[in-house]
């Protein structure tokens, strides 16, 4: 099925309702997961570097005009700390992530990452915005494997709305996106689902990215409205009652489940969002609906809940230890056991690190 999904088809999965037919769509992402990137679920290491942001998203509790939120930006030793903590936990890869930051500059990232590299080896992926070409090249050169932006909505015109430009010039993620690849990162992209004024249509077409783009990690979550947001009030403008694309549990799963089949040697995480909306058993859901990726929490406790980029997320107040021990009952309840090593992406059996190093990059 997966070679014919013509639009159609794509369109009568987003919109399906019957819980019968939607059970043959989990199969079928979750038999097309097992084939193509196994049983093993790749855990990241989650370091929240910094809640400092200099934009302003209309989702996101980070934007910069959010006062009411106390800041925090982590020492190098700090995280480093963290990096540690991966390795002993037997992680293969750590994420630093944070808000648009100028205060990570250019040399303290590349430092961060060269010491990360040479005390623990991990793989290194950044999630740190857009960044200066410049900066994403030395980081690169520092060591970073890969780079994680997602273009959150194809539709333009709502994205520039969500998403209000730099200096009056409208971001271009797809753009970067490609540079990002050019690079030799693995790169890794994905959506919001539900955001207000979001469409079955452009849903569709976000799919159509995800295909056509390559990337090596998709990430699909819930929009989880923040309060103190402009897209977090009830009087937000919404898509016609019948184009609105709910952000539902089920909108996640049906995306995600469809990404596995148009994208079937992808990494893809069970996200934390997806976590926080149904605490109970989300995770696992995701993982078999599609995902073969679980990203833990490594930030320091007290700096967690600061970094809200939505209300309530889940894990706030566990430790690194006690999410690592709930990660791995989780897992094995549901047949499924922890990766080892980087967890990169295999395409035909070829690790995508390996097959386009920086060196053949740098002349590019
Ligand atoms: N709800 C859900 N996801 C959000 N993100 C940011 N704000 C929210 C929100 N309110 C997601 C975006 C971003 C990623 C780091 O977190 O997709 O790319
Ligand atoms: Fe954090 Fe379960 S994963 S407590």
């Amino acid at each position: 099925m997966r070679g014919s999904l013509t639009d159609d088809d794509l369109m009568g999965w987003l919109r399906e309702t019957d819980a019968a037919r939607l059970a043959q769509l989990w199969t079928l992402a979750d038999e097309t997961r097992r084939t193509h990137v196994g049983d093993d679920v790749h855990l990241r290491g989650l370091i929240e570097v910094s809640n400092h942001c200099t934009r302003q998203c209309g989702y996101c509790g980070l934007r910069g005009e959010n006062r009411g939120l106390t800041r925090y930006r982590m020492s190098a030793d700090e995280v480093l700390e963290a990096a540690r903590q991966a390795y002993a936990c037997g992680y293969g890869t750590v994420v630093m992530q944070a808000g648009e930051d100028p205060a990570l500059t250019g040399a303290w990232v590349a430092d961060v990452v060269m010491r990360i590299k040479r005390e623990t080896g991990l793989a290194v992926t950044l999630s740190l915005g857009e960044r200066d070409r410049d900066d994403l090249r030395a980081w690169r050169e520092a060591g970073a494997d890969r780079y994680l932006l997602r273009f959150e909505t194809s539709d333009r015109k709502l994205f520039q709305f969500i998403h209000p430009g730099r200096r009056g010039q409208p971001s271009d993620r797809l753009a970067l996106l490609r540079e990002i690849q050019g690079l030799g990162y693995e790169t890794g992209s994905g959506i919001m689902m539900g955001v207000p004024g979001q469409t079955y249509a452009s849903v569709l077409e976000d799919l159509r990215v995800f295909r056509d783009y390559d990337f090596d990690m998709i990430g699909i979550g819930p929009f989880i409205p923040h309060p103190d947001t402009p897209l977090g009030g009830r009087e937000v403008p919404r898509a016609a009652a019948d184009e609105q694309v709910p952000n539902s549990e089920l909108m996640v799963y049906k995306a995600m489940a469809l990404t596995r089949l148009l994208c079937p040697d992808v990494n893809m995480p069970s996200t934390s969002a997806l976590a926080t909306i149904n605490r109970r058993d989300g995770r696992e859901q995701g993982l078999q609906r599609g995902a073969n990726v679980v990203m833990p929490n490594l930030t320091p406790v007290p700096y967690r809940r600061l970094y809200a980029i939505y209300p309530d997320k889940a894990c706030i107040n566990e430790s690194a230890t006690t999410c690592h021990g709930c990660l791995n009952r989780r897992l094995l309840n549901i047949g499924r056991r922890p990766g080892r090593g980087p967890g990169g992406r295999h395409v035909r059996g070829v690790e995508r690190g390996v097959r386009r190093p920086v060196a053949t990059v740098r002349g590019a």
